[in-house]
């Protein structure tokens, strides 16, 4: 018997511009790690320590410790647990700081009590932690954080695998300040123009008909977002000139990480991704504001037990 298990979690991008609340995918980095140790007070999940960000350590009030307890209830309470989270993704990032924690603890309570569930059973136990961060339960972080890879969840709850573009390259800039996602859904308007509506459709069936061709090319070109990036652009830092930088590096399409202030942009090989990651650092030092970048490749493993 276990008594304790250690677990990576990866960073998404919701949304993929075309797929809002719909679509997201892994990211091989950034992730971050989180121990969860079995206890003897039976039904109790605790947060023993939270290195990397200043959050919550109340177990009512945090994501892991919600997902963690939900899963332990479901499995009858057999022991206690008690979680220490190593934060890399920061909160309000919009790169699934809370799906990867909500991910990382059902992930480690599945390990560590060998309860046997499939990724794709943990997905309910981790939303109601994800819930608790972000007011709704959208899985478009969630999912791809368990399954891995490029992941469409239906209005009805579904997911499913999208093939992923084998030849693509993710440069991710994070500014360093937080945009919550409850403001940025703020910006968006209540009612959608039909022709937007059926135009962003057509985007997103071009993409996810490219990605089952395995033309990357293509796939990359149908990352048009005219329904949500537009409104949102104005809360990100720089938007506009960090789009034609990137675009001038080489990028084949990019937009707003889920509900930002992330940036991510597709290249399609390693030259171009340096390129990019170059020219978005210089434009960043140029206006001495902090960011983090990430150059990295769609992870094909969700959240995972570490050795
Ligand atoms: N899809 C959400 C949004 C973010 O763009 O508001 C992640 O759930």
């Amino acid at each position: 018997m276990k008594n304790q298990v250690k677990i990576w979690s990866p960073a998404t991008i919701a949304n993929l511009n075309v797929g809002f609340d719909a679509l997201g995918c892994a990211l091989e980095a950034p992730g971050e790690e989180m121990i969860v140790r079995r206890t003897e007070d039976n039904g109790v999940v605790r947060i023993a320590r939270i290195h990397g960000a200043s959050l919550d350590l109340r177990a009512d009030r945090n994501v892991a410790s919600i997902a963690a307890k939900s899963l332990l209830e479901s499995l009858g309470n057999p022991c206690g647990l008690e979680l220490e989270i190593h934060k890399s993704i920061q909160p309000g990032s919009g790169i699934g700081s809370s799906a990867a924690s909500a991910a990382a603890a059902v992930v480690g309570v599945n390990e560590l009590l060998n309860a046997g569930l499939r990724p794709v059973e943990l997905i309910p136990y981790a939303l109601d932690g994800e819930a608790f961060a972000s007011g709704a339960r959208h899985a478009d972080n969630v999912a791809p954080a368990l399954l891995g890879g490029i992941i469409l969840s239906t209005p009805e709850g579904q997911v499913q695998s999208i093939p992923i573009p084998t030849d693509w390259h993710v440069t991710v800039l994070h500014p360093q300040i937080e945009i919550r996602t409850s403001d940025a859904r703020g910006v968006l308007p209540a009612q959608v123009d039909l022709n937007v509506a059926a135009q962003q459709a057509a985007w997103f069936a071009s993409f996810v008909s490219a990605c089952y061709e395995g033309d990357g090319s293509r796939a990359a070109l149908g990352l048009e977002d005219v329904m949500v990036g537009p409104h949102r652009a104005k809360l990100i830092p720089f938007f506009d000139e960090i789009r034609e930088i990137a675009r001038g590096g080489g990028a084949r399409a990019g937009g707003i990480s889920g509900s930002g202030p992330s940036t991510f942009w597709i290249s399609l090989n390693t030259e171009d991704a340096q390129s990019i990651r170059d020219a978005i650092e210089l434009f960043m030092r140029s206006k001495s504001m902090d960011f983090k970048l990430y150059s990295t490749r769609i992870a094909t493993q969700g959240a995972h037990l570490m050795p």
